[in-house]
């Protein structure tokens, strides 16, 4: 039977439009599961929306709509943008879903009854009219960072669930994890600043709005925030609800996709939830870097942002997914910078990949009117080298994307499209046609041929369209011959025309001009 493999991205709050910072997870996420997917395993990606909470409440208020008018809207929006970006998803749970409200009272129920949640006070400062607490830390000039104006210490009753109780279980569940935490340094960043000083107990349920899941045995009560959130990876899959079925299939996830900002929640509270419930942990966290502007974080104040729809509108879905996947290291935050979209667009897209493609499909028809000369059996020294090296960076490939390295995954196939281009210059099919050394031209046209096949299906999980172009234009039909086991095959190709005239995938962009426009685009308010 086939692997599962079971990948999440956060539940997005519906407070605003989605810029391409926060389309990153999904885009990440999706190109894993396509990946997985490729690969013949069977794959399910869950993602949603966070809906409760008193800034939702607050800003539905502002617009004279009700919390779940609003919802409802910014939930169908958010659908739109994924359906945009044709992120196939297999299931979308809101939280003010009632499969997942339902549950998330029997957990809490759960906790109570276990001990684990005790009444205790929240204290904060207070904004009177927004009724909104605040910490030290989020006012602005000792006031409300929403209004502005003054606030007061005050102090409501909550529920708190114990966490030191499970800080020791959790150290031991990291060491003898190595992989639940990726990429490492993650791990210690927890340890050091949140599991060594003392884990403080987690405020998980509030009374001073309403806008949240009925607390069932002290209904003055909503949980609060992760309780609610953080359960949606379990609920969507049937849990405590119909546990035999997609629960029992998919659970554990293999990995949770989330941002640095909400790495502490996935990698203390949620384990610690888990633990609570007594089920097994996901697999991987893979925690992710941030896409900054030049001058910080995106905002529409600054005029410094930009929404994904802008850019797949003037420059396709491909350029916009493969600049963000590649412009994110691992190990620091990425920078969106109008030039390096337009590099990437010219450079990698245009120059590198575009080009490959149509010089290879010219020659074919040039050389040999289109049809693709059958493997030789007996490669010489120059075109082993590439078939060795290629092999190589397929492996490379795997190395990474299975350590989550997304943009070092695709530096390997880059590297490839570079060697497969200098590959032509090296053997200058043009001498050999002058030569009319047959043999020989034909078996570098067979290569090229092939390299390209195995670049289309390694950029598949990315860029599904431009992979599908490739492989129509060097006349790949054969769907044995788009699998991810045939990327290892060098020699399988029999009967392939590919098409009479190339078509250019990416044309150079005029880099000044464009530079300005996606310039104008960040100033639209
Ligand atoms: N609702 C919570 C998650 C609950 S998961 C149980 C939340 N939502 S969010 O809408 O604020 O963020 C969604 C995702 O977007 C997070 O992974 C966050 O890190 C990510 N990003 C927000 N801005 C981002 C960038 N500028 N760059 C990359 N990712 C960013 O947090």
């Amino acid at each position: 039977m086939a692997n599962k493999f079971y990948i999440t991205t956060p539940i997005y709050y519906p407070s605003g439009k989605f810029h391409i910072g926060t389309a990153y997870s999904t885009v990440v996420a999706e190109s894993l599961k396509r990946y997985h997917e490729l690969k013949g395993e069977d794959s399910y990606m869950l993602t949603g929306t966070d809906e409760h909470g008193q800034k939702i409440q607050t800003v539905a208020e502002k617009l004279g709509e009700t919390p779940k008018e609003y919802v409802d809207k910014m939930a169908k929006a958010a659908k739109e943008l994924w359906a945009k970006m044709n992120i196939k998803y297999d299931d979308f749970i809101r939280t003010t879903d009632e499969r997942h409200e339902k549950v998330v009272q029997k957990i809490f129920d759960r906790f109570m009854e276990q001990g684990d949640i005790y009444k205790g006070y929240y204290e904060g400062l207070y904004c009177v009219p927004c009724e909104t607490f605040f910490t030290e830390t989020q006012l602005v000039d000792g006031k409300c960072p929403d209004c502005g104006r003054e606030v007061v210490p005050m102090k409501e009753e909550a529920y708190f669930f114990n966490m030191k109780k499970y800080a020791d279980r959790l150290l031991k569940y990291y060491d003898e994890h190595p992989d639940f935490v990726k990429p490492d340094y993650r791990k210690q960043e927890m340890i050091n600043n949140f599991i060594k000083p003392g884990l403080e107990d987690l405020c998980v349920s509030r009374t001073s709005f309403d806008w949240g899941v009925k607390v069932l045995k002290d209904p003055k009560h909503v949980v609060y925030v992760w309780v609610d959130a953080l359960t949606n990876y379990i609920t969507a899959l049937g849990y405590l609800s119909d546990d035999d079925t997609l629960f029992k299939k998919y659970w554990p996830a293999d990995v949770h996709v989330v941002g640095k900002d909400i790495a502490r929640f996935h990698l203390i509270y949620w384990p610690i939830f888990l633990m609570a419930l007594n089920l097994p942990l996901p697999k991987t966290v893979f925690v992710h870097n941030w896409i900054m502007m030049k001058d910080g974080k995106m905002s529409k104040s600054k005029g410094n942002v930009i929404y994904p729809e802008q850019l797949i509108d003037r420059y396709g879905l491909d350029a916009t997914k493969y600049f963000l996947l590649r412009e994110m290291p691992s190990s620091q935050d990425g920078i969106f910078t109008p030039e390096s979209f337009i590099d990437r667009y010219n450079f990698d897209l245009c120059n590198d990949l575009s080009n490959l493609l149509n010089r290879t499909v010219s020659m074919v028809n040039k050389y040999f009117e289109g049809q693709v000369p059958k493997y030789n059996g007996t490669p010489n020294a120059v075109d082993k080298e590439l078939e060795d090296y290629c092999i190589e960076q397929i492996k490379k490939f795997e190395e990474k994307i299975n350590n989550f390295e997304i943009a070092n995954s695709l530096q390997e196939i880059w590297n490839l499209v570079a060697r497969t281009n200098k590959y032509i210059d090296e053997t200058a099919p043009w001498t050999l046609a002058k030569e009319e050394k047959t043999e020989e031209l034909k078996s570098v046209m067979y290569h090229l041929i092939e390299n390209l096949r195995k670049i289309a299906i390694l950029i598949k999980p990315f860029m599904d369209d431009t992979s599908e172009k490739i492989l129509k234009q060097i006349g790949i039909q054969d769907l044995n011959l788009k699998t991810w086991k045939s990327l290892l095959d060098y020699d399988k190709l029999e009967n392939i025309k590919v098409i009479e005239k190339a078509e250019p995938m990416y044309m150079r962009l005029d880099a000044e001009k464009e530079i300005g426009y996606i310039k104008d685009l960040m100033m639209k308010k």
